[in-house]
Order: C-alpha cells, then structure tokens, then sequence
C-alpha cells in the first residue's frame, strides 16, 4: 500500500473495541525466561481496549486501572524519554506497530481491565495484544495472530530486558499452551477443565525485579541453576501429558515438585508458603505459587470433593480466593 493510499484510508469516528483475556502460569516459571518450556492456561477475566483512529501523529492513552490519564505522546517520539510504568506496554505495541507499517495519523486508546491488575493476570500484555489487534483492524493489515504475538512480544522485550513471552501467547491465542521462550513452541493443550483454586496473596509481585533477582542468584551458582532449570523443563514435560490424560494425582505431585524448585530459586514467600501448606494439608493433589513469586497468587489442583475445604483453608491462610474458569478464548474483536 502506497504513502498516499495509506493517508486516504478512512479515519473512523467508531472506536474498534477488542479484547483479550488475562494468564495464569500452570508449571515452568522462571526456567521459561531461559529457553524452557512451560504450560500456561487463561482466564475468564478480559482485558478490554477502545480504539479509534485519529487524524494528527499522537498516541493519546488513557488507562484509568493503571493510573494513566490524558497521555499524549507525538508518534515520532515513542519508546522515548520517560515512560509512567501503566503506559508502557502499550506505547512499545504501538511504537512497533507504527514502525513497521509507517502509517500517517495516529491513535486514541483507552483501556479497561475486568480483573485488578495486582493479582499478577498479565494485565499489561494483554493490553498491549489488544493494542496490536485494534491497530491491525483500523489500519487494516490484517495480521496473524503469530504476527501479533510477534510485534508484542519485540515490545515486551525491548521494556524488560528478559521475557519469556507466555503472557502474550496466552493473551493471543488463548486457551491453554505449552510454550516455548519466546514462541519457539506455542502448542494448544486440548483440556476442557482444569480443576484449580486460585488464591491472591494480597500483594503485588514485580516481574522485572524478580526475574533479575533469580539472574543475580544465578550468577554464583549458574550450573545449579541451570540444572534447576533443566528439572523444571522436565516436569513440565510429563505435567504435558498428565493434563492430557487428566491425571491429576500425576499432576499435583508435579506442582509440588515444582513449587520446591521455585523455592530454591528464591521465589517463595511466607504469605505464599502458608497458603500452599493449608492447601495441601486440607487435601489438595498439589499446590504452587504461579508467576512470579513472592506476591501475586498461588494455584492448587483439587478434586471436586476437596474443592470447599481447599477454599476454606486458602481463606483462613490469609488468601483471598478468585473464582475463575480457565482456558478461555484468545484476543478478539468486540466491535469493528
Ligand atoms: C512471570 O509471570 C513469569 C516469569 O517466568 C517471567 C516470564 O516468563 O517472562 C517469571
């Protein structure tokens, strides 16, 4: 398409609505970031984002969960100087998105999360996925979601240094995956329902922060390290096959190996700790922290029987259970 056919395509006054669901991590944390595998599934919990073309070269954000209001920054100038940490992610899609393409005009975005963004749900990778999605539809590329997951996942990394990048595949293509660093490996995992009680700790984990903090840790001991991390992608491999099977009994006792593993890294925390050890105690298959660690949530894998008693316990640990369906569908036009 030429400069000019470009300028000529219509701005619209409608603002395209699309939306994209929340993550949570199954197995394979922190192993993830360095070229392991891990299984990631979604959750009923969306992310939304209202786009509208505009005629001068402006990002205008406005992104009221995160604390951003009336945000405007020329296009020429984005992924440049400072940067308020609720409008980041979608300033890179955008910057990379408009990098690629090179089209005239600009873009007004607003954005809204039906899920708090403390509860560590990758709230900011999907709002940077539906950014890239509402762009594809205004501008008309028509991109892939390969290609969506591709120009998201440049922008995840070029803010954070380290990424694996699974929160942005959940966020795309949805459902439940085995995922490879960066998306070597991006594989659906057919299971309908994923027995889990998810318990918030109360408080918020700094991914950034924590996955330099493993690095830091590494760096005195990289060939443990990096044995811990092999054992990682191991377990993670057979928990593939037990979530095919449905073999919970297989796949709890996998989360709880797990879940010693993050404790070496240095991920655990007392809060997460005393949650996981009631959840267990009141019988669950198996219990972990999920993400980054320390704050944010933990999961544990129950039967149906368990489930109440497994809640009661979470709750009377100090955790605050979230009521989910997993497995959702990926990023998606609400209205064109
Ligand atoms: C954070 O939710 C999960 C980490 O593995 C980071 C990443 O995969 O990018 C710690």
């Amino acid at each position: 398409m030429s400069f000019l056919e470009r300028r000529n395509n219509q701005v619209k006054d409608r603002p395209c609505v699309v939306s994209a669901p929340g993550k949570l991590m199954l197995l394979g944390e922190h192993a993830v970031v360095y070229n392991r595998a891990c299984l990631v599934t979604t959750v009923d919990q969306r992310m939304q984002v209202a786009a509208k073309r505009i005629e001068q070269q402006f990002l205008k954000l406005e992104a009221k969960d995160t604390g951003i209001y009336a945000y405007k920054k020329k296009i020429t100038r984005l992924g440049k100087g400072r940067i308020p940490k609720g409008a980041v992610f979608v300033e890179f899609a955008v910057y990379n998105f408009f990098k690629n393409y090179e089209f005239y005009g600009g873009i007004e975005i607003s954005t809204k999360a039906t899920f708090s963004c403390r509860y560590g749900f990758g709230s900011s990778s999907a709002a940077a996925v539906c950014a890239i999605a509402a762009l594809s539809e205004l501008f008309k590329v028509n991109l892939s979601l390969r290609e969506i997951f591709n120009l998201c996942y440049k922008g995840v990394v070029e803010i954070q240094g380290k990424a694996s990048g699974f929160d942005v595949a959940a966020a795309t293509f949805g459902g439940t995956l085995y995922f490879v660093t960066g998306g070597q490996t991006i594989e659906p995992i057919r299971v309908e329902k994923i027995p889990l009680v998810v318990g918030y700790t109360g408080f918020k984990a700094d991914t950034a922060t924590l996955v330099k903090l493993v690095a830091k840790k590494a760096l005195k001991f990289p060939v443990v390290f990096d044995n811990i991390y092999n054992q990682i992608e191991k377990l993670v491999q057979i928990a593939r096959e037990a979530l095919l099977k449905r073999d919970w009994v297989t796949l709890g006792q996998l989360i709880d190996l797990n879940q010693g593993y993050l404790e070496a890294l240095g991920v655990g925390s007392e809060k997460l700790a005393r949650m996981i050890y009631a959840a267990r105690t009141a019988g669950a298959y198996g219990a972990k922290l999920s993400g980054a660690g320390v704050g944010d949530c933990m999961i544990a894998l129950v039967s149906d029987q368990k489930r109440k008693v497994v809640i009661k316990a979470i709750t009377e640990a100090g955790g605050k259970v979230i009521d989910l369906k997993f497995g959702v569908e990926g990023v998606r036009i609400e209205r064109k």
